[in-house]
């Protein structure tokens, strides 16, 4: 049996749960706790080769090491799971996280913990020491990476290829900065998109934003310099429009009607932050995706209060059956009750 520890937005496990089921069979044994899906698969089940859309990080081939002293807690990690790291010559870096329900911070803990690791390191296995990098940020370099879940009654760790964790970020906090001229916290999805995507909209390219008010994500491409319709009954707000290098046309209707021009399709970029519920979307992404009318797109889809991933199933189905249709869904860091479908087109 093999052990992989998923870590998910708190109250979405059993989101996460249902949908390791519905891609990976019964076979696989569960256990739930706040922020956290435990699944124990036999050693030859085969994973879906997208991430999970409810996981946040994960912990593969993960090792349980009891809660005691934490000087004998790191060289446990080092006498079990370090030889991982050791073999594979490459650089590795060290990632120690909570699962996100932890009530009393056990920041503190963590600190000391990874300053305990890395000394009995540097003081018995010098050779590995010299390839670890701190802090080394893995969404512009691969390496491997010690990655440990820190719980109350012990710890979950692996060592891992940086490629295969769901994200790049300790524990898939994917905190993005927030801009002061943003004129909503929703510009933090859009930019946690474009990272994940690793693409930056390019100066002049068109993008359709429906739900587009107050317009943090149409901040977002016009400070890169896009031409950018927004489409919403609702008022924009972006204060510092006149400094921006983009151009700004808003458009008062109603986003699932809304009909660009012929002569400007198929748009560099459909965006769309609508307030609407999960069918109505279903047929947006069926006209604009299915229809070919952007390259590239980012969706953000609102769920219903009961059993999300039912109703993302259906989505799921119909894309796959699209070769031309390269995507991801996500619950982002910055996501609340929702998910993220984005990707890109063959045009
Ligand atoms: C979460 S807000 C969008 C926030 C926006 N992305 C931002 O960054 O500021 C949802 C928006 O969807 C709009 N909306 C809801 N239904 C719509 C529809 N059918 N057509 C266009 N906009 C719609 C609402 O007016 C609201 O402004």
């Amino acid at each position: 049996m093999s052990n992989i520890l998923f870590l998910c937005k708190e109250r979405f496990e059993d989101s996460l749960s249902a949908e390791i089921t519905s891609k990976c069979g019964a076979g696989g044994l569960l256990k739930k706790s706040p922020g956290l899906v435990n699944a124990e698969f036999p050693s030859d089940q085969l994973l879906p080769e997208k991430f999970f859309i409810f996981e946040r990080q994960r912990v593969e081939n993960a090792v349980f090491i009891q809660e005691g002293n934490l000087g004998n807690m790191a060289r446990d990690v080092v006498k079990n799971i370090l030889p991982g790291i050791t073999r594979s010559e490459m650089q590795w870096t060290l990632h120690v996280f909570p699962p996100e329900d932890t009530g009393i911070s056990i920041a503190p803990k963590i600190k000391y913990f990874k300053k305990q690791l890395i000394d009995f390191c540097r003081d018995h296995f010098g050779r590995v020491a010299r390839r670890f990098v701190l802090d080394a940020d893995l969404r512009k370099e691969n390496m491997m990476v010690l990655n440990i879940c820190m719980l109350q009654e012990g710890l979950w760790g692996a060592a891992m290829l940086s490629e295969n964790l769901s994200d790049p970020c300790p524990g898939g906090c994917h905190r993005m900065i927030f801009d002061e001229d943003a004129p909503s916290r929703s510009f933090l999805k859009v930019e946690e998109a474009l990272d994940i995507m690793k693409t930056k909209p390019l100066q002049e390219e068109r993008v359709f934003d429906l739900g587009a008010a107050p317009g943090g994500w149409s901040y977002a491409f016009l400070k890169r310099g896009c031409i950018v319709t927004a489409v919403d009954n609702g008022p924009m707000k972006i204060m510092s429009l006149n400094s921006l290098p983009g151009k700004l046309v808003h458009v008062k209707a109603d986003g699932l009607l809304y009909e660009p021009e012929s002569r400007l399709l198929p748009a560099d970029w459909l965006v769309s932050d609508m307030l609407v519920a999960t069918g109505k979307n279903f047929a947006l992404i069926k006209n604009w995706l299915g229809g070919k009318r952007a390259r590239k797109f980012i969706i953000n889809i609102k769920l219903p209060q009961v059993e999300p991933y039912p109703v993302i199933k259906p989505m799921e189905e119909w894309l796959n059956a699209r070769p031309f249709i390269h995507y991801n869904i996500r619950q982002l860091y910055h996501d609340r009750h929702e998910v993220t479908l984005f990707g890109t087109v063959d045009i």
